[in-house]
């Protein structure tokens, strides 16, 4: 005898987004849903709302996990990493948690309840930041020691970055056949396709491999990661040739100052791509790219290192002639104070 009740059905996401989080972390995309007014049919009781998240992302939409009353049923791409945290509580809070976030989750996300013949949505985008990278001394292939691996990435605006960073990223394709120190004094690196000299403590799984922790005056290279930088990387659109001092006093001339191994990585990350080895502060020769080609390092995007030697050691002599980076900064003085932490 209510039939003439309609739904009053509302999605909301209170947050006016972008959310955003470093990458390797988790969090909770906030979602409610309410009823202005409750259909009571004396022969049929309500139905349990659907409840339903997706990822849109490049125009496609895919699911995340659906729920029907107590049942909720994860995707498997998502298994262990998203969740309903309080839905079976209190079935209004439709908050989706998610886990492990890496940069391919920077989308947008839509959550979406449909009773009935009634159906709202709302939407909020994501954006994960951060980048991981392998970073080795000028001097060769495993020479830090684990305080030498942190002083190293602090050196060049980075800190050193952590199992969950590392492990973020190899689920974004990181590809790394060098043993490097993390944070928790543990060594690591990232493989996508086993191989030969790269298997570590997995056979012919891809996975990230985990020498464990290691003696502090052991020697590797190390893993860093950058988040947010405040500034701007600059190059450029015509290449230059340039010595070390030469690339500094340009930089020094537009204003700015060379941009360092982590600013580049920050900038890349962002989508600054560039075909042109420059120099960096800390005398090593990088360009960034985004769009692989074969005239830029081959099939797969990065930051490229130009080494001294082709097995992979050495920043090239100073005097050599290369394009330049360089980096102006927005705020200053927050910038040092990030940095220092
Ligand atoms: C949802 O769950 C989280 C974690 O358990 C809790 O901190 C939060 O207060 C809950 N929110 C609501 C609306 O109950
Ligand atoms: C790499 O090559 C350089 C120059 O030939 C050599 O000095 C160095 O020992 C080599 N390093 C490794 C790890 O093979």
């Amino acid at each position: 005898k209510f039939s003439h009740l309609k739904y009053q059905l509302r999605v909301k996401i209170p947050h006016p987004g972008p959310i955003v989080a470093p990458l390797g972390s988790s969090i909770s995309l906030p979602c409610s849903v309410s009823l202005s007014s409750v259909p009571a049919t004396t022969s049929s009781a309500p139905i349990a709302p659907r409840v339903k998240w997706t990822v849109v992302s490049g125009g496609v939409e895919t699911q995340i996990l659906v729920a029907r009353g107590q049942r909720v049923k994860v995707n498997e791409a998502y298994r262990d990493r998203a969740a309903l945290l309080n839905y079976t509580s209190s079935p209004d809070d439709l908050s989706l948690w998610l886990g492990d976030l890496r940069s391919s989750d920077s989308a947008h996300y839509r959550c979406e309840v449909q009773q009935g013949l009634e159906d709202a949505s709302d939407l909020v985008q994501l954006k994960v930041k951060g980048v991981v990278f392998h970073y080795r001394d000028a001097l060769g292939r495993y020479a830090f020691s684990f305080s030498q691996a942190k002083r190293a990435c602090e050196a060049i605006g980075a800190r050193i970055a952590t199992a969950d960073q590392l492990l973020a990223a190899y689920y974004n394709g990181y590809e790394q056949c060098d043993a490097g120190w993390l944070a928790d004094q543990t060594v690591r690196y990232p493989i996508q396709v086993p191989r030969e000299g790269c298997y570590g403590d997995m056979d012919g799984q891809p996975g990230v491999r985990n020498y464990g922790t290691m003696n502090p005056d052991d020697l590797f290279d190390v893993y860093c990661y950058v988040e947010e930088v405040y500034g701007e990387v600059f190059h450029d659109s015509i290449p230059q040739h340039f010595s070390f001092d030469e690339a500094q006093s340009y930089c020094r001339a537009a204003g700015a100052e060379l941009a360092t191994t982590a600013q580049l990585y920050w900038a890349w990350s962002e989508g600054l791509d560039r075909c042109s080895p420059g120099w960096l502060s800390d005398g090593s020769v990088r360009y960034p790219i985004i769009v692989p080609r074969d005239r830029c390092g081959g099939p797969q995007a990065g930051v490229k290192t130009l080494y001294q030697f082709s097995n992979q050691t050495g920043f090239p002599e100073p005097t050599s002639l290369h394009d330049v980076y360089c980096f102006r900064g927005e705020f200053l003085a927050f910038q040092e104070s990030v940095y220092t932490k």
